[in-house]
């Protein structure tokens, strides 16, 4: 992806954590391609590392294989860094409620860590990975970023925690840093597989192996499914602001139309029917809803839009197309 008109100087350092990651790996890509230097902290817990294999081919790529969760690691990490990409988390609402002092371990310590070793080194900007699982049972909709309600799982809670402690590093140690609140993020690299895979990877997977996807509930349930692209030009685009205003704060990541589980197998089915007609016969299969899981997700993205001036290019269609020509290139 190119970075077009965003104002951002190429010749940056650039920490990503979890940089090995889905998100991570393709924010590695984005800013080597456009001449940055990039280091990537990760220790591949749920991070692969043929997402990162082309990379280590670059001299403008480094690799630091560590855990947020040591100080030391971090410092190192952080070393002549002019921006932090926070990506490093465990995700999955089921795996904080299956293990919560893992989660908490490492997105609430190993986030306060990196805050610390962002600040000592004396980042430019740190920005990191919020969720839109902060906005927890609140039935506010479109989701405003300053209406969240009561969070709904252990993992809501550790991102919340986040966007506290970063306010709490801007306002006492003058730390500039920005949250970005992803909507269910999709596209090339995210893991179909595991326990706790992400529902498009998966259904995609079980589509191209004529196995029936099973939904939890009865479809109804809605997301704003965001392409990987819009998240990447956020990134860029919450490092490179020069408005002093939009710093310091937290934005929804999003392309701001919801669409629920149903729609999302029809259009699955769809295109990748244009690859394999049979796909399109898969029946689907509901089971009980999931504890944790908030019934209907939309942001609003104007916010994004007035301060950062984000305009997301791909639309929900548009992704998906492109997200599964990249698995039946890839995985099929
Ligand atoms: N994918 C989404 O839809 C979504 C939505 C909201 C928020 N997020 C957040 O975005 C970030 C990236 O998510 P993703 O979808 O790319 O997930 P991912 O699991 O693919 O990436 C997370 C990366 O962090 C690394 N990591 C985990 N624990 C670590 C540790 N202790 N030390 C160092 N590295 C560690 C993993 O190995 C992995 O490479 C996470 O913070 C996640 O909570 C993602």
């Amino acid at each position: 992806m190119t970075i077009k008109n965003l104002n951002f100087n190429s010749s940056n350092r650039v920490l990503v954590t979890g940089g090995a990651g889905f998100i991570g790996s393709n924010l590695c890509e984005t800013l080597l391609e456009n001449g940055n230097k990039v280091i990537c902290l990760d220790n591949f817990a749920t991070g692969k590392r043929e997402n990162i294999t082309p990379l280590l081919e670059n001299q403008n790529f480094t690799l630091i294989e560590g855990d947020i969760r040591d100080l030391d690691t971090c410092h190192k990490a952080c070393n002549s860094v002019d921006y932090v990409l926070h990506q490093a988390a465990l995700g999955s609402v089921p795996r904080s409620i299956n293990d919560p002092i893992t989660s908490n371990d490492v997105n609430v310590s190993g986030f306060l860590n990196m805050l610390v070793a962002a600040r000592d080194a004396k980042v430019k900007r740190f920005v990191f990975a919020a969720s839109s699982s902060t906005y927890g049972d609140s039935t506010n909709m479109p989701k405003v970023e300053d209406i969240i309600g009561n969070p709904l799982s252990p993992y809501a809670i550790t991102k919340y925690v986040n966007e506290l402690y970063a306010t709490i590093f801007s306002t006492t140690y003058g730390l500039e840093t920005i949250g970005l609140r992803y909507f269910n993020v999709f596209g090339r690299k995210q893991d179909p597989n595991g326990a706790y895979a992400a529902v498009i990877p998966k259904f995609v997977m079980q589509l191209m192996n004529h196995e029936s996807p099973v939904v939890n509930g009865d479809g109804s349930f809605s997301r704003d499914f965001t392409y990987i692209d819009n998240v990447i030009q956020m990134n860029i685009r919450a490092i490179a602001s020069i408005n002093k205003e939009a710093i310091n704060t937290v934005y929804n990541v999003a392309y701001g139309e919801r669409t629920d589980l149903k729609q999302l197998i029809t259009l699955l089915k769809e295109y990748l029917g244009e690859f394999d007609p049979k796909i399109k016969d898969v029946e689907t299969i509901y089971g009980p809803q999931r504890t944790g899981d908030v019934p209907h997700s939309l942001a609003s993205i104007n916010k994004a839009k007035t301060l950062l001036g984000y305009s997301p290019e791909y639309s929900i269609e548009s992704g998906l197309k492109e997200a599964v020509n990249w698995y039946w290139k890839n995985l099929k």
